[in-house]
């Protein structure tokens, strides 16, 4: 299966949450959202504890995620369409029934598609860093978003959280290390056996360090 295999699903003035072969389709600028019920116990087929990424790009490192830890379902929530069809066709190749990809918002997912206490570990591996300060406004790790987090997370599930970066993943232990619902648990380099992505090569390639900033919920 390539990538190209999955056309666009639907054109924008008929945008509607859809499930499509494996792949979730949640549209931007969308209100009904909360009309639209999944449940996640029907798509993977079991009641596995359940592993999240947000930005995930072409899937990389979640695809190898899902090949190794089969005994979680793993959800892969990416915004571009032609980046999230690169996930679905790795799980097409590769046989993941444990791996939903999933096109959209990843602040949107997270509010109308999650329930509260589901997911065991959540990670966002080098989300776009911004690096102007006059458009830091837009990095995903904002309390708002990790309030998110923290309320579909079963109490003791950890976020994992990976950058390039260095003047964001300050604001990350900032922002996460001093909010009450979550608890630094290792600020570290990222571990070699860690997984990699596209951009974790690129960054390592320019000499870049990588930091692993992992927290647990309270
Ligand atoms: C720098 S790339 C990293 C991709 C991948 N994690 C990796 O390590 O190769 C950041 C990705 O996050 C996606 N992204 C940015 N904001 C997002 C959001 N709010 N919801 C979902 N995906 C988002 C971008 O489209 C992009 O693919």
């Amino acid at each position: 299966m390539r990538p190209a295999d999955l056309p666009i699903l639907f054109k924008w003035e008929e945008r509607k949450p859809l499930l499509h072969e494996g792949m979730l389709c949640v549209p931007r600028h969308y209100e009904n959202h909360d009309k639209f019920s999944i449940s996640f116990e029907e798509i993977f087929g079991n009641n596995h504890p359940i592993c999240i990424e947000f930005c995930s790009g072409n899937g990389e490192w979640v695809a190898r995620a899902a090949t190794i830890y089969p005994e979680f379902n793993w959800i892969a929530v990416e915004k571009q369409f032609k980046r999230t069809r690169k996930i679905w066709s790795k799980k097409q190749n590769l046989g993941l029934k444990n791996l939903l990809p999933v096109c959209g918002l990843a602040e949107d997912f997270c509010l109308h598609y999650l329930k509260s206490s589901l997911i065991e570990r959540a990670y966002v591996n080098f989300p776009d860093p911004w690096p102007k300060n006059s458009h830091a406004k837009n990095r995903i790790i904002q309390t708002p978003f990790i309030e998110m987090i923290a309320n579909v997370s079963k109490p003791k599930a950890t976020l994992t959280l990976v950058t390039d970066d260095q003047k964001y993943a300050n604001q990350m232990m900032k922002v996460v290390g001093g909010h009450p619902r979550f608890t630094s648990v290792e600020d570290s380099f990222l571990p070699e056996d860690y997984g990699s992505s596209y951009f974790n090569r690129l960054w390592l390639s320019l000499g870049k360090s990588i930091r692993y900033m992992k927290f647990e919920v309270v």
